[in-house]
């Protein structure tokens, strides 16, 4: 039985290191391909390393992603399936939410629903687990619902903070849970 590829397009922001071993994965997965990659930074260098891998990219404004129609289009028009989120910043509106039902994921650099919401991203995260003095931090892998940080979770894994972890060695070790997890929780939703 032959089964179509889920199309699955990368939103990220910044550094992009969860996007590079995003591409990385589907370049060999039978159940989905990574089609597109969006950002809201033309620089952004994940949309150079998307075009070196031959994936279609797109870059937008704020304004446009929130005024218009615009972003949902190329999605739409890109026969988007999946919608998986790496460290983008700005909120998805919810006309695209909306869209696409139980078919947007985030992770997130904690356990939520501790250290979530609205500024805790990046080393802020780390610096609040430090800071609480929790003895777990880890990674959610959830779905998108229109709120910052929540939705259902798919998926968690945890790593010991110890006691000589600063807000930097700490995200060391949560990004490569990071690493290891999203492309495989991806993948299972391409198989529903
Ligand atoms: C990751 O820690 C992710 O959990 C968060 O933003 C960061 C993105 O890192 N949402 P990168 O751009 O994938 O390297």
């Amino acid at each position: 039985m032959s089964m179509q590829k889920k199309r699955i397009a990368i939103f990220a922001s910044g550094r992009g290191s969860n996007a590079a071993r995003l591409i990385e994965h589907f370049a060999g997965s039978t159940h989905g391909e990574i089609a597109l990659v969006c950002s809201n930074d033309a620089a952004a260098p994940v949309l150079a390393l998307a075009q070196g891998h031959n994936i279609e990219t797109f870059a937008f404004t704020k304004e446009a992603l929130y005024n218009g129609n615009e972003v949902l289009e190329k999605l739409k028009s890109s026969g988007i399936h999946l919608v998986a989120l790496a460290g983008f910043i700005l909120k998805i509106p919810t006309a695209i939410v909306e869209a696409y039902p139980l078919a947007i994921t985030n992770i997130h650099p904690a356990l939520l629903p501790r250290h979530g919401g609205k500024g805790m991203y990046g080393i802020n995260v780390h610096r609040a687990v430090i800071a609480a003095g929790d003895a777990y931090s880890g990674i959610t892998i959830h779905l998108i619902d229109g709120a910052y940080d929540q939705g259902t979770k798919l998926f968690q894994a945890r790593v010991k903070v110890d006691a000589g972890d600063t807000a930097e060695t700490l995200a060391a070790k949560v990004l490569e849970l990071e690493h290891r997890f999203y492309p495989k929780v991806v993948e299972g939703l391409c198989q529903l």
